[in-house]
């Protein structure tokens, strides 16, 4: 799963810019919301590919409690001017010293009763937030594509917002596009494209900064059932349609678990291959990765995750980025839970088994640079990227801490108090203290157990409740792969299709990094790991060729890098060719100046780093 690897890179990048002397940063965030903060924004926006920027107004409506200045958050945006109220009366601003992680606070000057804020901007050509694609680089590739990605502090680089999980705003949007393209926002969407290349769009939901997306594509959209669907550039759109057939029974499993999906439809928008992440939660629109795409439904868990998100995230939402597993631990809970579901135990099963190896790795990992603290749940990213609370910490620890609880009480007295958590928290954001406090007097007290909160919670490492979890099917394979390290032959009659995706990733990870590339030749020919087309069996395959000097893989490994942007997947890779030889990392870095432009800015600046370019 997420950023296994990136633990081991992140060096910790303790902020030392001066920047923030004049204007204070709270929670990553400049705004001051507990004197002015949006409750609605509306957008009027124009998309231009030639300049491959975005001229807008951004129009908030303020909760004014009665001050003379309200502070947005931006980040490389150009303002052009700000007018208040309905007659836009311009009015004076200034934009305060440029932070690398923060952006620029913008301060505008306004009186007590103002409550109407319109500020006229338009991006920078290497916003952070927007994925520029040539056509070449679609599906289609008869239409160029724009997708933006908010989540963790991004969205002030294409809209000037209070950008912090606290506050939640309603939002209505009216987009130009080029005439034959379509948008489509996390808001109520059109289905078909028009040819005037206006869109409107409203959010009548509030949601925090961070959910606020638009696409702009050549897109088609196939119905799932009364309230799901695909969106996908033409090329694409039966496979992933095909592919997403379970979606409507997940949405069942889920509300059967906790309560009702109060966001009216469950969309999905597949982008191009550049997509930095494997899923975004975007309310009534999730972005996915084409590179779920297995053609088998292997690699549905993402949808699930991303559904949970519904309820966890999206409906009760971290406070602050320290509070991230709040967002993502109790959402692969919830997507193993959907998973249980719809596949069965014995998948789930083994889906959490390989985030409890990545959780190791992780932990060990931190442990083993002396980043204790990183293993935190409850994190201090002051002064950081919040970025960097983006591990294996967050969603596996996360996870396995609410199983951990969940084996203490029993499921039914477990899954009440969830449901009971998500009802009374809903469109609401909570800390982790609060969390501690709520779960203490609903669940622990309450059922008078003992428990180690705190050791979960503020601890390192892995405690020793930690839920354990078997798998025979896993064992079974693992000891295939022991044998053939040692020598064995492949069984002649096993064929990829007779195991699952899943199942393959533990016969892999199960070489430990030691398999000669004779004996990876071998397997290639009988089961097609290299041109599986499945991308987590091919990122895990080629790793392990990297470290034997497989270097047959090359031409594929270079293929696979100069498509996908899936930055879970470059990083593994990347890493792995940097480490293994000079030589190697000299390939490295000539496979990177290419696959480069065909990267959104989310992983060509992290592998940036990792270079040391
Ligand atoms: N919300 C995250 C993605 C994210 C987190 C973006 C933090 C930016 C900052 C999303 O729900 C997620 O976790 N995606 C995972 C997939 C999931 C199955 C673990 C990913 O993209 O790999
Ligand atoms: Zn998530």
């Amino acid at each position: 799963m997420m950023i296994s690897f990136s633990c081991a890179e992140k060096e910790k990048a303790i902020h030392t810019d001066e920047s923030t002397s004049t204007y204070a940063a709270n929670n990553h965030s400049y705004s001051n919301i507990h004197e002015i903060n949006s409750t609605h924004i509306h957008l009027d926006l124009d998309v231009d590919f030639e300049t491959k920027t975005i001229q807008g107004v951004a129009r908030h409506t303020m909760n004014n409690k009665g001050t003379n200045k309200a502070i947005f958050d931006t980040k490389r945006l150009d303002i052009q001017k700000v007018t208040l109220g309905v007659d836009e009366i311009e009015t004076t601003f200034s934009l305060g010293e440029y932070d690398s992680i923060l952006g620029s606070p913008l301060v505008v000057d306004i009186s007590e009763e103002d409550t109407l804020i319109h500020i006229y901007y338009s991006t920078h050509s290497e916003s952070e937030a927007l994925g520029w694609m040539d056509a070449s680089l679609t599906h289609d590739k008869k239409y160029p594509f724009l997708y933006t990605q908010g989540e963790a502090i991004l969205t002030r680089s294409w809209i000037p917002n209070q950008d912090l999980p606290e506050n939640r705003i309603t939002y209505s949007a009216n987009v130009q596009v080029p005439v034959g393209m379509m948008a489509v926002m996390s808001a109520t969407n059109p289905t078909e494209t028009n040819d005037t290349g206006k869109y409107s769009f409203t959010m009548k939901q509030p949601v925090p900064s961070y959910l606020i997306a638009l696409a702009v594509g050549e897109l088609e959209f196939a119905p799932l059932d009364h309230m799901s669907g695909v969106y996908a550039e033409p090329d694409i759109l039966e496979a992933a349609k095909q592919e997403l057939q379970s979606i409507p029974q997940m949405i069942h499993s889920a509300e059967e678990l906790y309560g009702a999906y109060l966001w009216e439809r469950f969309d999905v928008l597949f982008l191009p291959y550049s997509f930095p992440f494997g899923g975004m939660e975007n309310p009534r629109l999730t972005f996915a990765t084409p590179t779920i795409l297995a053609g088998d439904g292997s690699l549905l868990s993402l949808i699930a995750h991303e559904l949970a998100h519904s309820w966890s995230g999206n409906l009760v939402t971290m406070a602050n980025w320290d509070d991230f597993w709040l967002n993502e631990g109790f959402t692969v809970y919830f997507e193993n839970r959907i998973m249980e579901k719809v596949e069965g135990k014995e998948i789930a099963d083994m889906l959490m088994l390989i985030n409890y190896q990545e959780l190791e790795w992780t932990v060990n990992n931190f442990m083993n640079l002396g980043f204790e603290e990183e293993t935190h749940l409850k994190l201090d990213l002051e002064g950081r990227d919040p970025d960097d609370g983006m591990t294996d910490i967050a969603y596996n620890k996360g996870a396995f801490f609410l199983m951990a609880l969940e084996e203490a009480v029993g499921r039914e007295v477990f899954d009440e108090f969830l449901l009971n958590y998500f009802n009374t928290h809903k469109f609401q954001s909570i800390t982790t203290e609060n969390f501690v406090k709520y779960l203490n007097e609903h669940l622990i007290e309450k059922n008078n157990v003992n428990f180690n909160v705190d050791e979960w919670i503020y601890g390192p490492g892995i405690p020793s409740n930690i839920t354990k979890i078997e798998s025979p099917r896993f064992a079974e394979i693992q000891e295939l792969a022991i044998e053939i390290q040692q020598g064995a032959k492949l069984p002649k009659d096993l064929k990829r299709e007779d195991k699952i995706t899943q199942e393959w990733i533990a016969f892999i990870r199960a070489f430990q990094g030691n398999l000669s590339a004779d004996k990876m030749r071998k397997i290639d020919e009988q089961l097609h790991f290299r041109d599986s087309d499945n991308s987590e069996i091919m990122t895990e395959w080629f790793v392990l060729g990297i470290k034997n000097e497989y270097t047959e893989l090359r031409p594929d490994i270079e293929a696979f890098l100069t498509k996908v942007g899936r930055r879970k997947f470059l990083e593994p890779l990347y890493a792995a060719m940097r480490d293994q030889s000079e030589e190697s990392r000299e390939w490295a870095l000539k496979v990177y100046q290419k696959a480069r432009p065909n990267y959104h800015a989310i992983s060509y600046l992290t592998i940036d780093k990792m270079l040391g370019l």
